[in-house]
């Protein structure tokens, strides 16, 4: 709290102040008495030690210019010669007991300060404690990092490929030269900038954000001899509209197995031996034959819905299977853009949908959740 301010008036004495002026002209024996200034000073100690400000009252009596004691201690000069040893004695004294008291009223002042300070930040220990906020994997992440472990034990590499294709990778290599209709399966994002074809010039190769991770079989094969058992995850694009189970960017996992004799009964032990790991130990998995250019024969990836068992339910549209991707026989075309041999090598291949299955594991109803970081939603997926 601010103290008052003190100044001093013409009579040398501070304004507002109770004690009566002390004239220099004035002799000492008319100025009030030691034991009178004791008790002003008394009185005045005791309101500013209430209001919290001790400093006006320290000034007003130890002041070096124009405090009471100091004027006390000069005045002594024209006192008579008989009288001052005892005057001197006594202004000594109050001095003394000034000094005394005002360090006092200081301490107490300060104690009575931190006392207050100390209860406005008092801590109440029976409040419940507040839960710090901690992070945690994306539940698409977390559904990646798992198909990641479950193929790793099944003895396959996990690699990563480029989202920016060429359309060799990503449709001609695969069985989709130019102009060929399957391209149209997917709607494609064309970037501006091309590369440069083999032979460079009308070759050149237009460059777009790959449509699916089956642009990675060609990558691989290309740079790898067989026998080749990999999975490769990652994020690819189309230009599908925002809907409850397709976003225009999602998560896809490629697998692909080539070797001497690998057969369909490869795949489907594979696949089973997957599905049951990532949903569950009774899961049965069905094909339904379909076409993609670079597997014959292809087909869709059904599983038996694990809400139900197969009896047919709300998740599973009363079908008893869902839906999970396409797969098939590596086409003897592809080998053979990639330098294999096809009477020497056969292989299987299929692609997931990460969301899908996302989707399918947590019971999610709206795709659209995975990407809105809604921390309600985030929330309740495991660390
Ligand atoms: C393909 O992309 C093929 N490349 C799969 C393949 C690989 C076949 C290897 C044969 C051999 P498809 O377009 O059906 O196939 O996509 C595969 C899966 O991706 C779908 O089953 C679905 O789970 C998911 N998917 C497709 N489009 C979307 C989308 N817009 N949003 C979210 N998921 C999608």
């Amino acid at each position: 709290m601010e103290g008052t301010a003190f100044k001093p008036s013409r009579t040398g004495h501070p304004e507002g102040c109770p004690l009566p002026a002390i004239s220099m002209s004035d002799p000492i024996s008319s100025q009030p008495s030691i034991d009178e200034l004791r008790g002003e000073f008394d009185q005045q100690l005791t309101s500013a030690i209430q209001a919290g400000n001790v400093q006006p009252v320290r000034d007003r009596y130890l002041g070096r210019k124009d405090g009471v004691i100091t004027r006390l201690l000069k005045d002594l000069g024209t006192v008579p010669p008989e009288e001052r040893r005892e005057r001197g004695a006594n202004a000594n004294r109050f001095k003394a007991y000034v000094e005394q008291r005002i360090e006092e009223a200081v301490e107490a002042v300060r104690g009575v300060a931190e006392r207050a300070a100390l209860e406005r930040a008092s801590l109440d220990v029976t409040l419940p404690g507040r839960q710090p906020q901690l992070g945690r994997r994306h539940p698409l992440t977390l559904v990646r990092d798992r198909m990641e472990a479950i193929f790793t034990r099944m003895g396959f590499a996990i690699v990563e490929g480029p989202e920016i294709e060429d359309e060799r990778h990503n449709f001609d290599a695969l069985n989709m030269p130019a102009e060929h209709p399957a391209r149209d399966m997917q709607d494609t994002l064309y970037l501006a900038t091309p590369v440069k074809g083999e032979s460079g010039g009308p070759d050149d190769f237009r460059t777009l954000l790959r449509t699916h991770t089956s642009s990675m079989q060609i990558r691989y094969m290309e740079t790898h001899k067989p026998p080749i058992r990999i999975v490769v995850p990652g994020r690819v694009y189309r230009r599908d509209d925002l809907d409850l189970t397709h976003s225009p960017a999602f998560g896809q996992v490629e697998a692909l197995v080539v070797g001497e004799d690998i057969s369909m009964a490869h795949l489907k032990g594979t696949l089973l031996a997957f599905v049951r790991e990532m949903f569950s130990a009774n899961a049965r998995v069905r094909f339904r034959p379909s076409f993609f250019p670079y597997t014959e024969p292809s087909a869709e990836i059904d599983i038996s819905c694990w809400q139900c068992d197969g009896a047919g339910c709300q998740m599973c549209k009363k079908t008893g299977w869902i839906e999970l991707g396409g797969c098939g026989m590596v086409h003897p075309a592809v080998f053979e853009a990639v330098g294999y041999d096809p009477e020497q090598v056969t292989g299987f291949a299929w692609g997931l949908g990460i969301e899908r299955i996302a989707i399918l594991r947590h019971q999610v109803g709206d795709i659209r959740m995975f990407y809105e970081n809604d921390l309600r939603f985030l929330e309740q997926f495991p660390y």
